[in-house]
């Protein structure tokens, strides 16, 4: 896990220093649950540890891939996880983070921050370009907030959609994966056995591996990549 981290760190670190496409910024969205937990936590510590190759955090407007829709400090907010392991401990101006407003009516602010998004980012193919997506793996396939039997989210031409958890029935707000997969670069990161054979099944292709939402991630102009720990990859011929 500790390898997994500081090679997310450095490619983090690298990518925001380096010359990005889109100018003097870059525009993250990140994904929530457990996992990033440790990777942000490493990262609000790597300018302390790491004097030659410190981030400029300036250049970073911070979004979200997907949030539940609980005010900001909720214990299940994705936005509140980032806040407390990572956007506290660095100095960022508040104009540089765009969260999805939990505590708002969800319908309203699915347009609400499909236009922040609009403002913000450059479009192709008449949807925005995020420079880099950071995406988790559910044990049932889901990312984002897209879940398993809702091909509609996987077809929907609208930047963000409103959703509910199937088992909890939880509101949540969700990037398309057709936004998703307008990113120039998206990056799995995915820990633990229990999601290893989903992972297998989605590098093998199988014929199961399609009921999978993350299956559909495939970038139309991007990359993807998986930062996977060594239990997730284990079954992977
Ligand atoms: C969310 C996430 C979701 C998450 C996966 C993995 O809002 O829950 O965006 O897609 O990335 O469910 O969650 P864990 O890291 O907790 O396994």
């Amino acid at each position: 896990m500790q390898e997994l981290n500081d090679a997310l760190c450095r490619d983090f670190a690298d990518t925001v220093n380096k010359k990005s496409k889109s100018g003097p910024t870059i525009t993250l969205a990140l994904s929530g649950g457990n996992t990033p937990g440790m990777f942000f936590r490493q990262l609000a510590s790597w300018n302390e540890e790491n004097k030659t190759s410190r981030i400029d955090w300036s250049r970073i407007h911070f979004f979200w891939a997907d949030e539940r829709c609980v005010p900001p400090m909720h214990p299940e907010s994705n936005f509140g996880m980032a806040h407390s392991s990572l956007l506290s401990s660095i100095e960022l101006k508040p104009e540089q983070i765009h969260r999805i407003r939990g505590e708002n009516n969800p319908a309203s602010e699915v347009e609400r921050y499909s236009d922040e998004i609009m403002d913000i980012l450059p479009v192709m193919n008449g949807l925005p370009v995020f420079d880099q997506i950071f995406l988790g793996l559910g044990e049932d396939g889901h990312t984002a907030s897209i879940f398993p039997g809702r091909p509609d989210l996987l077809q929907s031409g609208n930047i963000c959609e409103l959703v509910r958890h199937p088992v909890t029935g939880q509101h949540r707000i969700s990037l398309t994966m057709k936004t998703i997969n307008n990113a120039r670069r998206i990056i799995f990161v995915v820990t633990g056995r229990a999601k290893s054979n989903v992972i297998a099944e989605i590098a093998d292709h199988s014929s199961t591996s399609e009921q999978y939402p993350a299956y559909w991630v495939r970038p139309v102009h991007g990359t993807v990549e998986w930062y996977l720990d060594q239990q997730a990859a284990r079954l992977i011929t």
